[in-house]
C-alpha cells in the first residue's frame, strides 16, 4: 500500500488506472468497519484509493475541526490489513494553500436538514471532493449512505457539472444496539452512547408506520421527532423524496428518513432510505449502481 502525501506522488495513480476503473474511497479518517466496508465494496470494482483528509471548509465555527480524531497511524494500520493499493493523505498546504478562492455552490438538494443547520456546510463538502476527484481522478467513487444527503448533493454536482465519475454509496453499518457507525460516537460517554440509540428508534418508528400504510409525512415526522425525546436537541426529522430531496405531499416510491440529534455536544444523524411498493417495503439505496 503506498502513501501519497505530495501532488508528486500522485503519479503512482496513472498505473492504476491503466486496466480498468480506479476506485475511490474518500475520508476523513478516523476509521471504523463502517469505512473499511466502503474498500471492501470497492474491491470488487477495481483498485482501491482511500483519501484521508479533515477538510476545514466543511466545519463550521462552532463545530469539532480542532478536535476531529486525526489517527493517521492507526487507519493506515487499519487500512494496511485490506486490500488497498493507495492512501491519498495530503496536508492542508496541498489542498487549500493556495487559500479558498473558487467554491463549489451546493443545489437545490441541499435545502433543509445538514444544509440548514450547517451552513456552508455542503459547500466545503463539494468543494474538497471536486478537488479530489480532480486530483485522483478516480473513475467510480464510495460514499457512505450515512451521510445520506451529502451523497445526493455530490450526485447532483457530477450530474450538473459533468464529472467524469460514477457514485456508489454503502450500507450503513450498525453497532449491536443499532447505533450507526461514525467517528463522532467516540466523543460519547456511556450514558449518552445510551440515549443516542434513540436516532434508530426513531427512524424504526418511522418504517413501522408505513409498514402499517401510514402515507402521511407530516405523521411520520411526528413520530420520529417524540422518539428523539433522549437528546438533548433534536435538529432534525425529516421525510424526503429520493433522489431529488423534496417534500412529499403523500409518500411513495423511494423515501429518505432522515433524523438529527445532539447528544451532550455530539451532533450525531442517521438515516434509513426506502423504497415503498404497494404494501412491500423494502431498504432502498441512493446513488446509482455500476456494472463490473
Ligand atoms: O464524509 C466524509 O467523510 C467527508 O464529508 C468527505 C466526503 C470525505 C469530504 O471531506
Amino acid at each position: 500500500m503506498e502513501v501519497l502525501r505530495d501532488k508528486a506522488d500522485l503519479e503512482f495513480l496513472l498505473d492504476l488506472k491503466r486496466d480498468g476503473p480506479m476506485v475511490l474511497v474518500p475520508t476523513m479518517g478516523a476509521l471504523h468497519e463502517g469505512h473499511l466496508s466502503l474498500v471492501e465494496l470497492g474491491n470488487g470494482l477495481g483498485p482501491v484509493v482511500v483519501s484521508i483528509f479533515v477538510n476545514p471548509t466543511q466545519f463550521g465555527p462552532n463545530e469539532d475541526f480542532e478536535s476531529y480524531p486525526r489517527v493517521l497511524e492507526n487507519d493506515l494500520d487499519l487500512l494496511g490489513s485490506l486490500d488497498v493499493a493507495a492512501v491519498f493523505a495530503p496536508d492542508v498546504s496541498l489542498m487549500y494553500g493556495d487559500g479558498v478562492g473558487v467554491k463549489v455552490h451546493p443545489g437545490s438538494r441541499s435545502t433543509g436538514l445538514c444544509g440548514e443547520d450547517r451552513p456552508g456546510h455542503f459547500a466545503g463538502v463539494l468543494t474538497v471532493v471536486a478537488k479530489l476527484f480532480g486530483l485522483i481522478q478516480p473513475d467510480i467513487a464510495i460514499f457512505g449512505r450515512k451521510d445520506a444527503q451529502q451523497c445526493l448533493v455530490i450526485d447532483q454536482m457530477v450530474h450538473d457539472l459533468a464529472m467524469p465519475v460514477s457514485l456508489v454509496d454503502g450500507p450503513t453499518l450498525r453497532e449491536p444496539d443499532g447505533l450507526a457507525m461514525s467517528s463522532r460516537n467516540r466523543y460519547l460517554d456511556q450514558e449518552q452512547r445510551d440515549r443516542a440509540g434513540c436516532l434508530v428508534k426513531s427512524l424504526r418508528a418511522g418504517r413501522t408506520l408505513l409498514e402499517q400504510g401510514e402515507r402521511n409525512p407530516a405523521v411520520l415526522k411526528a413520530i420520529m421527532e417524540k422518539e428523539l425525546a433522549p437528546a438533548d436537541e433534536i435538529l432534525y426529522a425529516e421525510v424526503r423524496r429520493v433522489p431529488d430531496m423534496e417534500i412529499f405531499p403523500s409518500v411513495s416510491g423511494r423515501v429518505l428518513l432522515a433524523v438529527s440529534a445532539r447528544v451532550g455536544v455530539t451532533r450525531l444523524i442517521d438515516n434509513f432510505v426506502l423504497e415503498i411498493n404497494g404494501d412491500e417495503i423494502r431498504e432502498g439505496f441512493l446513488l446509482g449502481t455500476v456494472s463490473c
